[in-house]
């Protein structure tokens, strides 16, 4: 139960779902979790009870946010070893490139691009002062996949994937020591996975497309991003890992 022992972890989008079950996770191998969400009373429930846990209010899409977070750890913790950056919405469903807005196609990438930029960005000096780290970005199945119906939310994990090597060869070419690398759940079974199949009968038809035969739980991804944050994956960077009971690979 040590396998993040005596690290710091900024997990974002932590107040529901898989970034809930990350920081859990993280805190119950040993890691100091600062868990981060826009919504104030989500995250508060998610670090109650956990000792080696804390809660902030952070909105990713604000540069502001991000500089305040930052360096209230490096003042309270003294360090920065991780970064989750999970936060993430997926807009309206279904939403095609032909009824998308400007309005909601900004504001998706906002958060979901612009939110990991400003992470990375932020998040990086803090690392290279600590002695390294390591980023993890959640994109999805949706990156690798065309997305008819998730047009803007599609493009935007496309990017998160992109960006995620470029940081990634950056870093590692400079010496910084901070790996960053992706992960791509599938259909996952969070509020945003129950928002995208409502319907029983559209929920089993995704569900027998899966060759595993069930849909994720947060855990699932949580586990795969416990690796990326800890030393076990040293020799890591730029990579992706799918996790989608096996989508992609039909
Ligand atoms: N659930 C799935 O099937 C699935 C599949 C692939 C990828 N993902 C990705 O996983 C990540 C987590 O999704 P989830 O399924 O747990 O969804 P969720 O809706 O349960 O959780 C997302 C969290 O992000 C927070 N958030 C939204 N906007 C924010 C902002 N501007 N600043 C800070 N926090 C913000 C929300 O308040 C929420 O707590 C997202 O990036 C999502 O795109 C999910």
């Amino acid at each position: 139960m040590s396998r993040v022992a005596d690290k710091v972890v900024l997990v974002t989008g932590a107040g529901s779902g898989i970034g809930r079950a990350t920081a859990k996770l993280l805190a119950a191998e040993g890691a100091t979790v600062i868990a981060s969400d826009i919504d104030s009373a989500g995250v508060s429930q998610t670090v109650a009870g956990i000792a080696k846990a804390r809660a902030e209010t952070h909105d990713t899409a604000k540069e502001a946010d991000w500089k305040r977070i930052i360096e209230g750890i490096l003042a309270r913790e003294g360090r920065l070893d991780g970064l989750v950056n999970n936060a993430g919405i997926s807009g309206p469903f279904p939403a095609t490139f032909e009824t998308e807005t400007v309005e909601q196609w900004q504001k998706i990438l906002s958060i979901n691009v612009q939110g990991v930029f400003l992470g990375c960005k932020h998040a990086v000096p803090a690392m290279r002062q600590s002695g390294g780290g390591s980023i993890v970005n959640t994109s999805s199945l949706a990156a690798l996949l065309g997305t008819p119906d998730l047009s803007a939310y599609g493009a935007s994990k496309g990017a998160v994937r992109q960006f995620t090597k470029t940081v990634a060869i950056d870093c590692a070419r400079k010496g910084y020591k901070v790996r960053c690398n992706s992960v791509h759940p599938g259909v996952i079974m969070t509020p945003m996975g129950e928002s995208i199949l409502p319907d029983e009968r559209k929920r089993e038809r995704v569900r027998k497309a899966i060759p595993i035969g069930e849909f994720g739980a947060p855990e699932d991804i949580a586990y795969g991003i416990l690796y990326l944050i800890s030393d076990e994956s040293r020799f890591v960077t730029g990579a992706e890992l799918v996790i989608d009971g096996g989508m992609n690979a039909i």
